[in-house]
């Protein structure tokens, strides 16, 4: 089966979050089970550095009148070999700043033909037209960015097209821009009505993904039944629960060649899942003294690796923070986003250095060392499509507490009384996303904590855990051939 990913982020080439993880290691799963899989993604300048085995691969000319030729590059990505083509247009992706988002935090103001090219190029390579001799059998598109795709294939009343495929990664994000859009790239006006593109009086990449997709996925089951109703669809839910016979939800896997506290480059103790005490032990010390935290290995390292907005409860952390440092325990939190929330945990840490540390900004390293020298990751996401660091934390013995919500609930199994004795218990969960229900569930965690069998037991549980991508794969392509045979 031929398929074509499409997506605005791939790991290692560019990443901001999770959709980069998935892009990047289940084309992998994909093709080591006999897949013949590409991604597509926009050139940006880092990833045009990163990406190997670089090859001029046809013109895409300048579809949507950017005033500057756009070019196919084949390549592969590092570490996997993965092949990947890159849209190479400087003029739309060769930015200072992130792939959505300037150095200041702004959205680029030409996003919408930044992603619109995306969207039209991944429709592109579906057609006569394209410079290309692979044609897919599948398109499978993820999130807003490349939602226009199908849409596209549509417009043009593609007779031979292939089976579409959209995943919804996190419907809070959708991809909306005034009317005049829909024009600007080459799409029918006929098409801009309540059933179609339009929403809101805006033109939506997201809607224009669930409404002309064959078949929708998103990253956990939990959160295919959340997304049929308010508040959790975003506005979307009506138009989710028309599809919901078409709509399934696969759970992300974790990379282990990536996420392996036995073979991981950045940390500086390298250590069996198996036997993790006196490696997390060693790990948790080179963290307190890389971040200036007090030397202290009773004390419990609180973790946080993620993006600072309130989606990820991060102004609940804010609020239990008196509290969880009057327990004795350090934080160090990785991770950045709302600025007000960036100066928050600034403040704390600026008051208790020798307890709290706080790295603003991105660092794969860092990332590692926490998973590895962390007794807890702090979750409490209000939304959590899937999460994938609670299943990296498993690996290194790294203990999640979360909010029961999406896939947090699907792959979290709280420490109760019975979860401890049948030796199934991975974490540490609340259901009401409160401070108050955070803090009491923290305190629970830190009880067991102490008692130091039963804590030993609940890691043993985590590094046993196995998400592994095959099984996430095996599904996919399920899916894709009855699809396209
Ligand atoms: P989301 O995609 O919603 O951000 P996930 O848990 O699915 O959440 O994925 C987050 C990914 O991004 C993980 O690989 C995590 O390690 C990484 N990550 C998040 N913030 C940072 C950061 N500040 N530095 C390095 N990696 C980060
Ligand atoms: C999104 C979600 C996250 C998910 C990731 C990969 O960014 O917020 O929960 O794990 O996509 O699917």
């Amino acid at each position: 089966m031929r398929v074509l990913f499409a997506s605005s982020e791939v790991f290692p080439l560019v990443k901001t979050g999770g959709l980069a993880d998935v892009s990047g290691a289940l084309p992998a799963a994909l093709i080591e089970a006999g897949q013949d899989v590409r991604v597509l993604l926009p050139g940006y300048a880092g990833a045009m550095a990163k990406a190997e085995n670089k090859q001029p691969a046809g013109s895409l000319g300048d579809p949507l009148g950017v005033g500057a030729e756009a070019r196919l590059v084949s390549a592969t990505l590092p570490g996997s070999g993965v092949p990947v083509w890159l849209i190479d247009c400087p003029e739309l992706y060769d930015r200072d700043g992130g792939p959505y988002q300037d150095a200041n935090g702004f959205d680029y103001e030409d996003n919408a033909l930044r992603f619109g090219l995306l969207s039209w190029t991944a429709a592109h390579l579906c057609t006569e037209g394209s410079p290309l001799a692979w044609r897919p059998d599948v398109l499978h598109c993820h999130d807003w960015q490349s939602g226009l795709a199908p849409a596209y294939l549509k417009a043009w009343n593609v007779v031979d097209r292939p089976a579409t495929v959209f995943t919804i990664h996190n419907i809070a994000y959708q991809g909306q821009f005034p009317p005049d859009t829909v024009s600007r790239l080459g799409l029918p006006w006929d098409m801009y009505t309540m059933a179609g593109l339009e929403y809101w009086n805006t033109l939506s990449f997201l809607k224009a993904g669930l409404v002309y997709s064959d078949r929708l996925t998103t990253v956990s089951p939990r959160y295919a039944k959340e997304i049929q109703s308010a508040p959790f669809g975003c506005g979307m839910e009506g138009v989710l629960a028309s599809r919901a016979a078409d709509l399934t939800g696969f759970l992300n896997g974790a990379d282990y060649g990536v996420w392996n506290p036995a073979d991981d480059a950045y940390i500086p103790h390298k250590y069996q899942p198996a036997d993790f005490v006196a490696g997390k032990a060693a790990n948790k010390a080179a963290v307190q003294a890389e971040l200036g935290l007090a030397q202290d290995p009773e004390a419990p390292l609180l973790v946080i690796v993620s993006r600072l907005n309130d989606l990820k409860g991060m102004d609940l952390v804010l609020s239990v923070m008196p509290a969880i440092l009057q327990q004795g325990c350090q934080l160090a939190v990785l991770g950045a986003g709302d600025h007000s929330l960036e100066d928050g945990f600034q403040a704390v840490a600026a008051v208790n250095p020798s307890q709290v540390a706080v790295s603003i900004g991105y660092s794969e390293p860092l990332a590692h060392k926490l998973m590895a020298g962390g007794d807890m990751l702090l979750m409490p996401s209000r939304f959590e499509p899937c999460g994938l660091t609670q299943l990296y934390a498993f690996r290194y013995g790294t203990i999640p507490v979360v909010h029961v919500t999406g896939g947090l609930a699907d792959t979290v199994v709280d420490t109760t009384y019975d979860g401890l004795m049948t030796a199934t218990a991975t974490g540490f969960a609340f259901e009401h996303a409160n401070a108050g229900a955070f803090q009491w569930t923290i305190e629970r965690a830190l009880d067991t904590f102490r008692q130091k069998d039963p804590w030993r037991k609940v890691q043993s549980s985590c590094v046993c855990q196995d998400f592994s991508w095959n099984r996430s794969a095996e599904r996919y392509i399920a899916l894709y051939r009855a699809l396209a045979g």
